[in-house]
């Protein structure tokens, strides 16, 4: 089986559980990630590798009513329980979930005003073209903030290695990828970077030039 399938067939079978562990819970982080955007309240927002959707009542909180968030992910599980929560929070005239793959979305070139990926890249099986595909449907100038664990700078400590292959052996979670230089490979453009102390999480906010 090819890795993407592989993937998407581990987060249908976790969606289950997902919430319950608190694995997309929405934590201070998640909500910075958010707040860098800089949403204006009619923007379109898209949130890629949304999983059960759990940034999207913080996101909507953003927009007024000619806004939308869109969360799209390639796992249906995970997007039943994101549209079921959507529903909960009666958000149905500002967000929305959407199954599909982030390598090849079904909006036209420029369509979104602003983007967001919370612990999705590390796990995303085409990194490099899901890069290319957001900064694709991203409006020139629009932001696109990405949460993710990585590589703290410096030399790799004994606990880093040891979490990069608990994290890929229990989901091919590849914490090794330098997301902020495919970023830059792909034509965005670094605005900032803001590392957490004391844990491996990153968030590095950056523009379409
Ligand atoms: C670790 S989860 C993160 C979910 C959520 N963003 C959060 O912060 O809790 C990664 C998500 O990316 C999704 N994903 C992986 N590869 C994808 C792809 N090619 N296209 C769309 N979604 C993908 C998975 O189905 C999963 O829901």
């Amino acid at each position: 089986m090819v890795r993407s399938e592989r993937v998407r067939k581990k987060y249908d079978r976790w969606s289950r559980f997902y919430d319950a562990f608190d694995l997309g819970g929405v934590n201070d982080q998640k909500k910075l990630a958010v707040d860098v955007l800089d949403l204006k309240p009619n923007s379109r927002v898209l949130d890629v590798g949304t999983g059960t959707g759990a940034i999207i009542p913080y996101l909507a909180s953003k927009l007024g009513p000619g806004g939308m968030a869109t969360g799209v992910d390639f796992s249906p599980a995970m997007i039943e329980r994101a549209n079921a929560r959507i529903r909960k929070h009666c958000l149905e005239k500002k967000a929305q979930a959407i199954v599909g793959d982030v390598t090849a979305l079904a909006y036209p070139d420029g369509h979104f005003d602003a983007a967001l990926a919370t612990f999705a890249f590390t796990s995303f099986p085409e990194p490099e073209k899901a890069i290319k595909e957001v900064f694709r449907v991203l409006k020139p100038g629009a932001r696109f903030s990405v949460l993710d664990t990585g590589k703290p700078p410096g030399r790799a400590t004994f606990r880093y290695r040891y979490l990069k292959a608990v994290m890929w052996r229990a989901g091919f979670t590849d914490i090794s990828l330098d997301v902020p230089a495919l970023l830059k490979k792909a034509g965005f453009r670094i605005v900032k970077m803001h590392r957490f102390s004391g844990s491996y999480a990153y968030i590095c906010l950056c523009e379409k030039v």
